[in-house]
């Protein structure tokens, strides 16, 4: 055996750098987090090659004072905690002092920093400090990274295309952008600009620059506080959705945070709003106490712990939910979705790659002079108009009419002590059997008549399952339901959450149950089949709470029990049907997150037909 030394300084920070600097983008991410934590309020990334050639980053912020300069590049050294109770209530972005010392040790590294008075000019490569200098700058920090990983082959071996990483930098900097709407960024790679926001604390602006201008115009602003949350943000109507998660944003005490449980819960809130397999995109920031914060779990910041996750979910949730019970939400015809004419600046999932291989530099800051910022950021650039708030704040009307409140004879279901959600609609006539047509002063509507259904009958089933029957039917015949061995043995342990429904079941030995009894309201044609169907759901997902159960019962039921498509309906059928439909808790989408109606405007129709230009 060795005998054990101390690791010298440069192998251990390469060390730490297999953790730190994963790829171009966790340099930018250390970087620009610097920038924010030295208070700049303009960030400049300038990057070559994805930024495995060079990576450039200019701030406006404090600087370091020439005497830390060299302290910054050991490791350990920071000035963001000075004590443990400070490691318990971070504030800044860095805590660890690791980043630059990292960085220097896997590349070229040039610093140029000044925090008003003589700058400072360094130059360090592989960890080694080549040059030191005083030089003068400006107020703020420069600092350029170039050949990433010149000196760990099996590092730069495993980056993967140029196209990947620079979309991995652009994900960071939109998260960056959305998590601080005080500052304004620039991305530009090769020379051509990604990204540019206008640090004017508008987030819905961001969100458009980000994003685009339709997508900005359907977020929702949200705003909560609680004992312990404060929080804000935007999210985007329903009919919007996205294939990933990777439009949910959450930000906690201003650092971009992946968390699955607040993902869950911003899907919890979305749903039945969402088709299957969608996601919406929403952006929440989050404060709250950071001793119940702990940041100090994860390699490049990215997850945290927090002490009351469950509680926030379930605000988030239901702040969520609550939002969009208030909202009419009716996706317009085809041709209104074609109205925006702003195009968004980037898009998560279409930048624009086109200047990766070329080999335009326009921007190269060279030696010791500090690059200028992009001091007017909205200066030469659209689509970020001064009218882009004005723009941002015309939202999609549905229509002019206020919601009426009365109730008519036909409407007066069990629902009909609240106010409708919908304008009252007359129906046209039916197509395929499958959908009405209606209309009324605000123009033409589509409604398809099982999701209609569906939707009712769930908001019906799902109050009666809360109810816990307490009238219940005995059955004549007691139904007996027989199971393998192992399944009855896990139908033992749900067999009280099936009762929590109303449903009377009992073990009867040998893999045998008894079902006696169900609640009144079950619809009794098909009480065996529902009652099969309950027990197998159950059986197939053991860990569900009653909650999500009852729902779960709930949409199978409106499901079964909804007239399909390819069913006759009169004149009087539909009118029933449209107007319960506006009782509804939420008309515009079935169970299972699918649109119910679907509406040409007056000003559409005239519009396709020329009548107006
Ligand atoms: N752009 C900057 N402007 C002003 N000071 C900076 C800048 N970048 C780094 N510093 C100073 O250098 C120190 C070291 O930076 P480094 O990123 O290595 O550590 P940290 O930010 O403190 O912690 P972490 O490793 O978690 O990022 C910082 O604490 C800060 O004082
Ligand atoms: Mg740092």
């Amino acid at each position: 055996m060795n005998r054990i030394e101390q690791l010298p300084d440069i192998l251990s920070n390469q060390i730490a750098a297999g953790e730190v600097v994963e790829r171009p983008a966790s340099v930018v991410k250390e970087l620009v987090e610097n920038a924010i934590d030295a208070h700049a309020s303009v960030i400049d990334v300038l990057i070559e090659e994805a930024g495995l050639k060079c990576i450039t980053i200019i701030d406006n912020g404090n600087g370091i004072e020439a005497d830390d300069v060299s302290l910054a590049f050991s490791r350990h050294a920071t000035s963001k905690i000075r004590t443990k109770a400070d490691l318990f209530r971070i504030g800044t972005l860095g805590f660890r002092g690791e980043a630059l010392p990292s960085i220097a040790s896997v590349a070229e590294l040039e610093l140029t920093t000044s925090t008003g008075a003589v700058g400072t000019h360094v130059v360090i490569k592989g960890g080694v400090e080549e040059v030191h200098e005083s030089a003068s700058a400006r107020k703020g920090t420069e600092i350029k990274v170039a050949n990433l990983f010149y000196n760990t082959p099996a590092r730069l071996k495993y980056i993967k295309s140029l196209p990947t990483e620079l979309g991995h930098i652009t994900d960071i900097i939109n998260r960056l952008a959305l998590s601080h709407p005080t500052i304004s960024f620039r991305l530009v790679n090769d020379g051509k600009s990604i990204i540019r926001t206008v640090g004017n604390g508008n987030l819905k602006q961001v969100i458009s620059q980000i994003y685009g201008l339709a997508i900005a115009q359907k977020a929702k602003p949200l705003k909560i506080s609680t004992n312990d949350f404060d929080i804000q943000g935007y999210l985007v109507l329903p009919e919007i959705s996205r294939a990933s998660r990777q439009y949910i944003s959450t930000i906690v005490n201003g650092r971009y945070i992946k968390n699955y449980a607040l993902h869950k819960a911003i899907q919890e809130g979305y749903h039945t709003l969402l088709p299957i397999g969608r996601y919406p995109i929403a952006v929440l920031q989050i404060e709250m106490d950071p001793l119940i914060v702990d940041v100090n779990v994860h390699p490049s910041k990215l997850e945290v712990r927090l002490s009351k996750e469950k509680e926030l979910g379930q605000v988030i949730s239901r702040a969520i939910k609550d939002l969009f019970k208030t909202e009419r939400l009716i996706p317009a015809g085809p041709e209104s979705k074609q109205q925006s004419q702003v195009k968004p600046v980037n898009d998560q999932a279409r930048f624009n790659f086109d200047a990766i291989s070329g080999t335009t530099r326009q921007y190269q800051p060279e030696g010791l002079a500090m690059a200028p910022l992009h001091e007017e950021p909205l200066s030469q650039e659209k689509p970020l108009t001064d009218d882009l708030n004005a723009l941002l704040e015309q939202t999609i009307q549905y229509g002019d009419e206020p919601i009426e409140t009365d109730v008519t004879e036909q409407g007066a279901t069990a629902a009909t002590l609240r106010a409708p959600r919908m304008a009252k609609l007359y129906p046209i006539g039916q197509m395929h059997a499958t959908y009405i047509l209606a209309q009324n002063e605000e123009g033409l509507f589509i409604i398809d008549q099982h999701a209609a259904q569906e939707r009712m009958k769930y908001d019906y089933f799902r109050v009666k399952i809360g109810e816990v029957a307490h009238t219940a039917q005995s059955l004549l015949i007691p139904l007996v339901l027989d199971y393998p061995m192992d399944e009855a043995v896990r139908l033992q342990e749900v067999l009280p959450r099936i009762r929590e429904i109303g449903i009377e079941i009992e073990a009867f030995g040998q893999g045998s149950f008894v079902v006696r009894s169900y609640p009144t309201w079950f619809p009794s044609d098909d009480v065996e089949e529902i009652i099969r169907d309950i027990v197998e759901d159950a059986l197939a997902h053991p860990k569900v709470d009653v909650a999500k159960f009852r729902e779960k019962t709930a949409i199978m039921m409106s499901c079964k029990k909804s007239i399909k498509a390819n069913h006759y309906l009169n004149t009087e059928d539909m009118q029933r049907l449209l107007d319960d439909l506006r009782y509804a808790d939420d008309p515009f989408t079935c169970p299972h997150g699918r649109p119910v109606v679907i509406k040409y405007s007056v000003y559409e129709m005239e519009k396709m037909f020329k009548r107006i230009m």
